[in-house]
Order: C-alpha cells, then structure tokens, then sequence
C-alpha cells in the first residue's frame, strides 16, 4: 500500500478510514452502548485537564522512553486489545503487532482475535501481552491460558468489564454479525466500499475466514461457523468474581493485569489480588453506558494503589498531550484502541506505524513547550483539573 500522504494526527487517519470502510464495519469501530455517553465523556475528561506549563526550561534533551512491567519501551504507549481486528484490514492483529515491535511498544492481543494467538505470536518479536476472558467454559479458559504461555505472551490481561455483552445499538441496527452476512439494503454501501471488499473477498480466498482465530469447532463445540458470534457471546461468564482470579493466579504465575478498573475500592481489591498492575478502563465506552470517563476516576485509583501496582489508562486518547496529562497524574502507560484500527484500515501495517509516531511526536513536542523534558519530570503540578462546571 501507498505510505498516506499529508496525515499529521490521529483525526486525520481516521478521516481516511472513514472513508475505506461499510458503514456497518465503521459502526462496529466506533460505536459504544446505548447512548454512547461515556464515549464523549472519555474525550471531553481529556479535555478537561489543563496543561500547566514552565518557562524558561532547558528542554534541549528530551526522553518519552520508559519501562512498562519490566519492558523497555521507546514510549509508554501499548496497543489495547482489540477483536475482529480483519474487519478493520485483513491481517489486523499480525499487521498490529508487527508495528508495534517495529516501534518498540507493547501490543495485547484480545481472546477474540481474528488471527489465532499463536499466528500473531509468530509474526512479530516484539513483546505481546494475551488478553483473557474467563469464559464459562473453565477447561477451554485454561486450555487457552495454556497456548499464550506456550506461544510466548509475557503477561495476562484479565478483562474484567464484560459479565455480559452490552447493547451496542448501531451493530442491532445493521445486523452486524460473524462472519458478516450483508443485509440486501446493505449492498449498496458495499458497492461503495469495493477496495474493501475485494481485500476482504482475497483474504477469504486465501484461506484467512473471517472469524475468531482462537475459537474451533471443536473447543467451543460450534456446530457451523455462521454462529460464530452466537457462540462466543454465549461463553461470557455472568457469574465471575474474585474467586476465579484466584483461581486464574493458580494456573498463570507471570504477570497479571486487571482491566476494566474503575473504582478506588476496585483497584484496592485488584492489588490485593495480588495482581501487578491496575488497567482503568471502560471498554471504551463499548460496556456500560454512563460510568465515568476513565481519566476523571485516575487521580482517585493512583491515591489508592499507592504505588503497589502499575496503572494504565485507555479511553478517548487521541493526542500525545491526553498521554502527557494522564503521565502527569500517575499513569505509567496509556493503551490505545479505535485509533490503531483507523491505522489498519487506512492503510495496514503502515498505517498503525503512523498513528504510533504521530502519538510519539506530539508527546515530545508537548513535553517540549510545557518545560517538562522527561516523563520523570511529569506530576499533578503539570496539569490542571476543571471542575463539573468547567472552572
Ligand atoms: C472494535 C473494538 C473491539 C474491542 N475488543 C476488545 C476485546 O476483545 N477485549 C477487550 O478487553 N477490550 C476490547 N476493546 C476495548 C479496548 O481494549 C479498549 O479498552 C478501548 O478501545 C479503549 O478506548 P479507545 O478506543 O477510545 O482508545 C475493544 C474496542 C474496540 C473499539
């Protein structure tokens, strides 16, 4: 593919993916529960926070590297676990991770990768984390715990924000499903999107189906592909508590992350736990309709867990100053989700590339004009929280 010319923020990516993808896969994206009210607050909680800046600051030498769960990284930025990423661009999760390796971060691979775990594990030598549900299938939850160790994932990553799967109302409304079946009042739009379609018809050809790559018929017992999302949003286990994290430490001994923290009292709970690092989050505003954003509860989390774990943030990052900001206030990293998928579907592994480096570069040029040279040198005093009525 073409390098995307004259793109210089995540905005402008996700103009072009806009315009690559169906309407419904688009939906899919961005789309969150019901009313999408905490998607807006993850970006207005961003925007909420002043950056408090110092002159007269030599800021000639300039550092965003850092270390993330013993990792060295060129940015404590991650990419957050995201499923179907095929939709987006047919090598989604292997494309995503060959770009994080290539630029020395993190990537986390979701449970409902369309590539299987040990494809994406293969791919690329960069450091992947696994992201894990506890399904009500314990055998196939442990089998699955199994294959990331064996695949060489260094941590877990324990989605905790799913007991059920919420309502996202634009995926009811088109019918959205695995594999897709277009609707005929669908073909339209399709027709539109042929780039898109055509890429997706070759990859099918050859041999990549558009499904979820960890799942088989045979370990979650699907009787046709075509209820492949039926299936899995089955497996979502309603009835999962503490208990079976201690039950998840029994079998995992490396690193373990909790993520969909949102309360001081549940990040107390998660270092209890024994867990390593606290993952605040709302799913992206894809789970719960109406919880808070998540940068709004992090100063709260960080008083809590008083530096006995490691906290990082997702939701609504869109500018390498909302990672400066969320630095400032005690996160050690920040994960990014829809805007690594409008580098997919812009332009593939390039593209997620060029949504990294755009990150990257703003969070330095911030850092530079805010007189705070490294992320060392980033605290509260660094930034400025609005009230609830903008003062
Ligand atoms: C299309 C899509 C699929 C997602 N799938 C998963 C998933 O399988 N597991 C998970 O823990 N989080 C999943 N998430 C949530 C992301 O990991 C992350 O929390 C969220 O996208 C962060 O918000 P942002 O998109 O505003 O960056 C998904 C998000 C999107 C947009």
């Amino acid at each position: 593919m073409a390098k995307l010319r004259n793109v210089h923020s995540v905005e402008d990516i996700r103009a072009i993916a806009h315009k690559r993808l169906p309407r419904a896969v688009n939906d899919f994206i961005e789309g969150g529960a019901e009313d999408e009210v905490t998607i807006s607050r993850n970006r207005s909680g961003f925007e909420n926070i002043h950056i408090v800046p110092n002159i007269l600051t030599d800021v000639s030498v300039r550092s965003i590297t850092t270390t993330i769960l013993g990792t060295k990284v060129s940015s404590p930025i991650v990419l957050s676990p995201v499923g179907l990423a095929s939709l987006a661009h047919p090598m989604g999760e292997v494309a995503a991770a060959q770009a994080a390796g290539k630029m020395g971060i993190i990537s986390t691979v979701s449970s409902s990768s369309s590539w299987n775990l040990e494809e994406i594990a293969s791919s690329s030598s960069g450091t992947k984390w696994f992201q894990l549900y506890i399904w009500r299938d314990r055998e196939l939850t442990a089998e699955i715990v199994e294959r990331a160790r064996a695949a060489g994932y260094t941590a877990l990553v324990l989605t905790v924000d799913v007991p059920i799967s919420a309502r996202r109302e634009r995926d009811l409304r088109n019918g959205f499903t695995i594999p897709p079946r277009p609707r005929v009042s669908q073909s339209g739009d399709l027709l539109k999107h042929f780039g898109w379609f055509y890429a997706q018809l070759k990859s099918e050809l050859a041999g990549h189906k558009m499904s979820m790559g960890n799942f088989t018929p045979g370990n979650v017992g699907m009787r046709s592909r075509l209820k492949m999302l039926e299936v899995v949003n089955d497996l979502f286990d309603p009835s999962i508590t503490w208990h079976d994290v201690e039950w998840l430490k029994s079998i995992w001994n490396g690193p373990l992350v909790i993520k969909g923290v949102m309360t001081a009292s549940d990040a107390k709970r998660t270092v209890a736990s024994g867990a390593d690092a606290v993952w605040i989050s709302n799913h992206g505003g894809r789970q719960l309709d109406g919880v808070s954003a998540s940068v709004t509860v992090l100063p709260d989390i960080v008083r809590a867990v008083r530096g006995k774990a490691e906290i990082y943030i997702d939701g609504g990052v869109r500018r390498g100053g909302d990672i400066v900001k969320a630095i400032a206030l005690g996160a050690n990293a920040c994960m990014i989700g829809r805007p690594y998928l409008y580098g997919l579907a812009a332009n593939g592994k390039v593209g997620v590339e060029n949504i990294i480096k755009i990150l990257q570069v703003e969070m330095d040029a911030t850092m530079a004009l805010m007189g705070r040279p490294t992320l060392e040198s980033l605290d509260a005093s660094a930034v400025r929280i609005l009230n609830e009525v903008g003062k």
